[in-house]
């Protein structure tokens, strides 16, 4: 069997293939890592970060999302004011989970709506 003298080289040229493709699976975990580490930092939502429902902060998300319509403290603007409530907290789910009128829907993330009306009941 001759030995063919391209072979070290071919051994070499896959190794580095092998190297390249392992860094930059290395690279998109920490890039993962840095992103993640970054929303913490800032607490500045994208809707992502707000759809965490262990750490949504519903007075933080109201004063992203809903202050633009509902006035800088919930009192009301161009929609009513969320102060003191009469409706339930069942019918207060399905206008921010369906909109009403000029009220858009799905602002929230269905799972973290019960924590938002919970909040709005909290305002007198
Ligand atoms: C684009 C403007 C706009 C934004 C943004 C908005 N709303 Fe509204 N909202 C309205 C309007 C207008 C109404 C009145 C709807 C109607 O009764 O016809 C309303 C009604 C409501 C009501 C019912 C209040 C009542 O007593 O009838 C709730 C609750 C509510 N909004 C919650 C929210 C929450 C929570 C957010 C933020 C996630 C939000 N809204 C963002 C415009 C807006």
């Amino acid at each position: 069997m001759s030995k063919n003298p391209v072979v070290p080289y071919i051994l070499i040229f896959a190794l580095g293939i092998g190297l390249i493709f392992f860094m930059s699976l290395y690279g998109i975990d920490q890039k993962k890592e840095i992103a993640d580490a970054d929303g913490e930092a800032t607490e500045e939502g994208t809707k992502e970060d707000a759809g965490a429902s262990s750490e949504f902060d519903a007075e933080a998300v109201a004063q992203q999302k809903c202050i633009g319509c509902h006035g800088g403290d919930l009192e009301g603007a161009v929609g009513p004011s969320l102060h003191g409530e009469d409706k339930d907290a069942k019918e207060l789910h399905e206008i921010i989970k369906n909109g009403k009128g000029g009220m858009p829907a799905g602002l929230i993330p269905d799972e973290n709506i019960d924590a938002m009306v919970d909040y709005i009941l909290t305002l007198k």
